[in-house]
């Protein structure tokens, strides 16, 4: 079963910045998963939410400030007096992070709630200006970009995301079309999902942080789990003799 670092390192550092970014690196992880948004300006940014508010010492949506609007902030404090003068980072710089290293790379696209007109090409115009469309999975809870982006990259990993398990999600994989499904933790364990599992789909599961989760879902057929504790879970799945790097 493999592990991606949810947010970057999320328990220990702030979630969605390069401190969190570089320290997932620097694990014997799989793959590391986060969040991104368009600012005014165009720009494709790491972030979770819609807005600032929650994760840094400034107030707005992201849609409605430009690039450097948004860098007058400070994405640390907010976490720990420790990381104070962090940035928001940019997909790119991001994706630098990971290039040439053997993590994969979910990219979840937030058009759920603001629909960003034309989120899919910018992404896949800086994944593919840095040679990694074969490191990274492209999800998001938007199932419409999603099948933009098969139609746009056929041959670039998409994932649907669910927070519920829905009736043949197998079939409504093929019809989107998606090559993962996302599923979130209680979801794993329902029906449709573990026909799907045995259909062949590529599942993986968000947020799984206690290690009796992670226990259970080791003998479902899962590909991986999403995790803001990639260390715990890491030295909980090697103490079970559980293969983590696939
Ligand atoms: O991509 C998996 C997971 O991150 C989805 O939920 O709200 O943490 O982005 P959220
Ligand atoms: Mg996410």
């Amino acid at each position: 079963m493999n592990i991606y670092a949810h947010r970057g390192y999320s328990a220990k550092y702030p979630e969605n910045t390069l401190a969190a970014f570089q320290a997932a690196a620097n694990l014997p992880i799989d793959g590391v998963e986060f969040d991104v948004h368009l600012t005014k300006d165009g720009q494709v940014v790491v972030i979770h939410d819609e807005s600032i508010n929650r994760t840094s010492n400034g107030v707005g949506y992201v849609k409605d400030m430009t690039l450097q609007e948004l860098r007058e902030f400070d994405y640390g404090s907010w976490f720990s007096e420790e990381f104070v003068g962090l940035e928001i980072p940019t997909l790119e710089e991001v994706l630098n992070v990971y290039r040439g290293t053997d993590l994969r790379v979910n990219i979840e696209l937030k058009s759920d709630i603001f629909a960003y007109a034309g989120i899919e090409e910018l992404v896949l115009q800086v994944v593919e200006a840095l040679g990694m469309m074969d490191q990274v999975v492209i999800s998001s809870f938007d199932h419409e970009a999603v099948a933009r982006i098969a139609r746009l990259s056929p041959n670039v990993e998409n994932a649907a995301l669910f927070v519920n398990a829905i009736l043949d999600v197998a079939n409504y994989q093929e019809k989107l079309p998606a090559k993962a499904l996302h599923v979130s933790l209680p979801s794993a364990f329902r029906g449709p999902v573990r026909e799907a599992i045995e259909k062949g789909s590529v599942v993986r599961v968000w947020t799984v942080n206690e290690v009796e989760h992670a226990a259970l879902l080791v003998d479902t057929g899962v590909n991986a789990i999403f995790t803001d504790e990639p260390e715990k879970m890491l030295a909980f799945l090697r103490q079970n003799s559980v293969p983590v790097e696939g």
